[in-house]
């Protein structure tokens, strides 16, 4: 299987979502934090993050897909699963793989907000510094990455290379 080249690694991950998880923590203090897992790609991040989290924590899932080709978002989302918690009066928490046109969660966003949350913010593993991105607001970010399609650490490509433990870019020819 063609991996590519290493991008973020395993160390670099670990370190930075232990920061992440103190940022969240001193921000959530005396709180209770609904963390929303966006499936699939945000699976592994959402663990890893979780454990650096010291606040009283619960946890709930949302799958979405995103329509357009392997590559690149349409903006048009289709929720495969809802969540199972009603968040009306609530922190959450998105936590997110990647932010790249920003459709995806401006889309999750707008829907979480008419159900009325006490708090709504978000937390994705990567960003990518794309000038076309739609605005959103995204308070936890663990990197910034340039415009390459990544694999890895939850990302897929066709499905695949999810469980690499670091994030990396393929090969051009293996896309
Ligand atoms: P957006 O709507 O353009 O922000 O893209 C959101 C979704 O596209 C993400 O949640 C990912 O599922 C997918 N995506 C965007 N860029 C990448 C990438 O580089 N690798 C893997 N998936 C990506
Ligand atoms: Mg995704």
């Amino acid at each position: 299987m063609e991996t590519g080249r290493v991008l973020i690694s395993e160390e670099e991950i670990a370190q930075r979502l232990s920061e992440m998880g103190e940022q969240i923590t001193r921000d959530y203090e005396g709180e209770v934090v609904l963390v929303v897992g966006v499936l699939r790609g945000a699976f592994m991040f959402m663990a890893d993050l979780a454990r650096h989290i010291r606040v009283a924590t619960e946890f709930d899932f949302m799958a979405v897909s995103s329509y357009g080709s392997a590559t690149k978002t349409s903006g048009v989302v289709r929720i495969l699963k809802d969540l199972d918690e009603e968040i009306a009066g609530r922190h959450v928490l998105v936590v997110e793989d990647i932010v790249d046109s920003g459709l995806t969660l401006q889309y999750l966003l707008r829907t979480l907000k008419l159900r009325r949350p006490a708090s709504l913010e978000v937390a994705t593993l990567l960003l990518k510094g794309d000038m076309q991105r739609v605005p959103v607001d995204v308070r936890y970010v663990g990197f910034t990455i340039g415009p390459e399609f990544v694999v890895g650490y939850g990302l897929d490509f066709d499905q695949l290379y999810r469980n690499l433990p670091y994030v990396g870019v393929l090969d051009q020819h293996s896309l």
